[in-house]
Parts: C-alpha cells; structure tokens; sequence
C-alpha cells in the first residue's frame, strides 16, 4: 500500500486549530488519500522545521501566527498575491523540488462573503479595522471587486495611513483613526484587528453601519465574537465571524496541493454542527 502523502500546519500556539479537521473533511469529500496535522512550530525553529518537513517527504504546509512574515521570507518562489500581502500562509513543493509561497487568506475571505453570504463589495463603502498582518492580506483581493472606497482605521493612525498608501494605485483607499469615523457610514466593516481575541472591541462610533450594512470578524471562536455581538447591537444585516473565511482559505491552499476543490458549504455547515 503506499504511503499517504502529508501535509501540516505549524504555528504558535496550534491546539485549537480546526485545520487538521477540516483537510482530512476535505479529503473525504474529494477522495484524495492524505495526511494533515498540526505541529506547535515557534519562530525560533520555523526555518529548520520547514525543511526538516520538506526532506521527510512533506508535500505542502500552511503556516498561522506568529509565522506568515518568515513563511514569506523562506520561499524561494512567490505568488503575486503572496508579494502584495508579504505574507504567506501556504507553502507549495513545486515538480523542480523549490518552494512556491502563496498567500490564500484574502481569497477565502472574498469567496466567503460573496459566495457564501451573498455579500457583494462592488460599489461598496468598506471600513477595514486594523493595519497590521490580516489586513495587509486582505486588501488586494477587496479592491480586486471594484468597492467605491476603502477605509483603513487603526489605533495607530501612521500606519494606517502607509498601509492605504502601498494599495494607492488600485483604487480609493485611505488610512485615519478611530476618531476620525465619527460621521461616516458604510455598507461593510471588517474587524482585521487582533482585539477580538482578547475580548476588546476597537473604540468605534455608533451609527456607522449603513442600511442594510453587515460585519464580519476574521476572527472565530466557539462564541460569537464581541465584534459580531457589537454588529448584531448596531442592528447589522448581518454580522459574522470568520470561520468561513477559515475554510474558504484551506479550500484554495487544498486545490493548490491536490488539484480539486472541495464543497465547501456542506463543510461549514458540518463544522458549526460538530465544532460549535
Ligand atoms: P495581525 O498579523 O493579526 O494583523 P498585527 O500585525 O500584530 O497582527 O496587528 C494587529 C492589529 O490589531 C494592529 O492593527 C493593532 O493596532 P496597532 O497597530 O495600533 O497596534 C490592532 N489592535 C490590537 N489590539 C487592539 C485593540 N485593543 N484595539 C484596537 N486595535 C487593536
């Protein structure tokens, strides 16, 4: 019988990722015959890791926090969506034996609200919360749909603003603080920050959802998040956490890996059943 062919995802911490649960889903479902797990990788041993894993015979990776930015560095061939987020999250043993680093996160999100939740972007007014890593990744695929303008908010103001500086040339984009949303609205607010996950909501305006205007946190949790509690309080359309995300960017890193794509939508609904 030959060997399964396996696959990981190293990050620090890793005990609560769904991702070993959602490949070996997705290999049921496309009848491909692998391995995946996950491995407590630091950054501290990241690069000897990587190729520990390559020269046992590993044929892919997905790298999570703290390791996307040295993901990135160690590829020796990147996507360009990978070079706009300069970060990686995938990484691809190529036929010539080097490495490909490709970047699936904003993919996932943009599959997730359009395709999923039936959230269009185009003409939209969208405010991203944060400037760091998440939103970073996330904002190439999002002008990609043509929104009317993109507003980066972040605690830090100067990074917000270099941050809609770097996508300048693709569309309308600006960076402020918090402070300056007073007044404005729009018809989706993503929460790219890291604040969820320590239970803090950014210091936001009320009133700045539009009509019929929706949420969506990156993040994910057994609960719902405070910032989809706050959207649900601000009376969103809807107001949604980021497990699709989660599965819609493991779809494509999956199809980059094997060559098909799994259902995705059957998968989520399993998930919310099974991982509540
Ligand atoms: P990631 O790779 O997850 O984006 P990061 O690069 O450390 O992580 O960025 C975290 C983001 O969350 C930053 O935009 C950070 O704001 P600062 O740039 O001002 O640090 C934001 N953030 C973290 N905690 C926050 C909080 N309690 N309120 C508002 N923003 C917060």
């Amino acid at each position: 019988m030959s060997i399964p062919d396996f696959y990981a995802v190293f990050g620090q911490p890793i005990h609560h990722s769904k991702s070993p649960q959602i490949h070996q889903l997705f290999a049921q479902n496309t009848q491909q015959i692998m391995e995946y797990q996950a491995q407590e990788v630091g950054a501290d041993i990241f690069a000897k890791s990587v190729v520990d894993f390559f020269e046992k015979g590993g044929k892919g990776l997905n790298c999570t926090l703290p390791l996307k930015e040295l993901a990135f560095k160690f590829a020796s061939n990147l996507s360009p969506r990978a070079q706009c987020a300069k970060a990686v999250n995938t990484l691809i043993l190529q036929k010539n034996g080097q490495i490909l680093g490709d970047n699936t996160d904003g993919y996932g999100l943009v599959t997730d609200l359009l395709k999923n939740h039936g959230i269009a972007l185009k003409h939209k007014r969208i405010l991203i919360l944060g400037a760091g890593g998440a939103s970073r990744g996330i904002i190439h695929p999002i002008m990609q749909q043509i929104p009317e303008k993109v507003v980066i908010a972040n605690r830090t103001i100067e990074k917000a603003i270099a941050l809609a500086l770097e996508f300048k040339k693709l569309g309308t984009i600006e960076g402020c603080g918090f402070d300056d949303l007073k007044g404005q609205s729009f018809d989706l607010i993503l929460n790219a920050t890291s604040a969820s996950l320590s239970g803090k909501l950014p210091p936001l305006p009320n009133n700045i959802i539009a009509e019929k205007g929706c949420c969506y946190d990156l993040s994910y949790g057994s609960e719902p998040t405070i910032f989809v509690r706050w959207g649900l309080e601000q009376n969103a359309h809807k107001s949604l956490d980021g497990l699709g995300m989660l599965v819609e960017q493991a779809a494509e890193a999956f199809y980059l890996w094997r060559g098909v794509r799994p259902n995705t939508q059957s998968i989520i609904a399993l998930l919310k059943q099974k991982y509540p």
